[in-house]
């Protein structure tokens, strides 16, 4: 079976986005090649092929998403009619909605919670990973011990607010094992196994 994986930009303080949900910085490094910004594209023409390398390891290895109703909706604009995921996504969220198809990717509502997301991912992903978008998302998979892996794509600059990564999971120590780091142009990509 496939690996549950996060891959998230942070900041070097933990920052995910800033207070208003600023991500471009943190996004530099995927879209440093390229004017269009919605990541429709096929091909990522990051500046750095490190970086290109990352993200179609990431697109490669993934079967399903699962992605956080906020990310969502500020994703939404940007994805255009043909998102990048191109896999059968799940929204988890308290406020349902129709199933929606946008191009090769499918957007499913989930108000049942994490487990019941990660089900359904897990069978549409077969054999391939389910990747997950959202710090509240990441935190309830890592407080439920239900993260196998999480690709953290360090980015030098220090947004001094926004929103954290690591908080609301628990007191719990969790023991990482460094797999893989790529240094690139522009960030530092850590490959982390979640020991458990
Ligand atoms: N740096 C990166 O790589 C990266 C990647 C992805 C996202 N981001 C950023 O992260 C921010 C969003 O993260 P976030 O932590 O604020 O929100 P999030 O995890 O994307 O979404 C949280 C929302 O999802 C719904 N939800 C989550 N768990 C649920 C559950 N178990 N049952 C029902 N609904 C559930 C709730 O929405 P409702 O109650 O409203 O339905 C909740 O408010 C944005 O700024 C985004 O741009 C950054």
């Amino acid at each position: 079976v496939g690996k549950v994986v996060l891959y998230m930009s942070i900041s070097l303080d933990g920052f995910i986005a800033g207070p208003n949900d600023e991500l471009v910085r943190l996004h530099d490094w995927i879209f440093s090649g390229q004017s269009d910004r919605t990541g429709a594209t096929s091909r990522w023409a990051s500046g750095d092929p490190k970086d290109a390398e990352v993200i179609d390891e990431m697109f490669r290895t993934t079967g399903a998403v699962i992605i956080g109703r906020r990310t969502y909706d500020i994703g939404e604009p940007f994805w255009g009619p043909n998102p990048p995921f191109r896999v059968p996504c799940y929204v988890l969220t308290h406020r349902a909605r129709e199933m929606q198809i946008r191009g090769e990717t499918t957007f499913t509502f989930v108000t049942e919670g994490a487990e019941s997301a990660l089900k359904q991912a897990r069978v549409a992903a077969r054999h391939r990973n389910v990747s997950l978008m959202g710090a509240k998302v990441a935190q309830q998979f890592m407080k439920a011990e239900l993260l196998d892996e999480i690709q953290l794509t360090v980015v030098p600059v220090l947004m001094r607010e926004g929103i954290r990564l690591f908080e609301n999971m628990g007191t719990k120590r969790v023991e990482l094992e460094r797999e893989r780091v790529i240094e690139s142009s522009g960030a530092t990509h850590i490959k982390l196994r979640v020991v458990k």
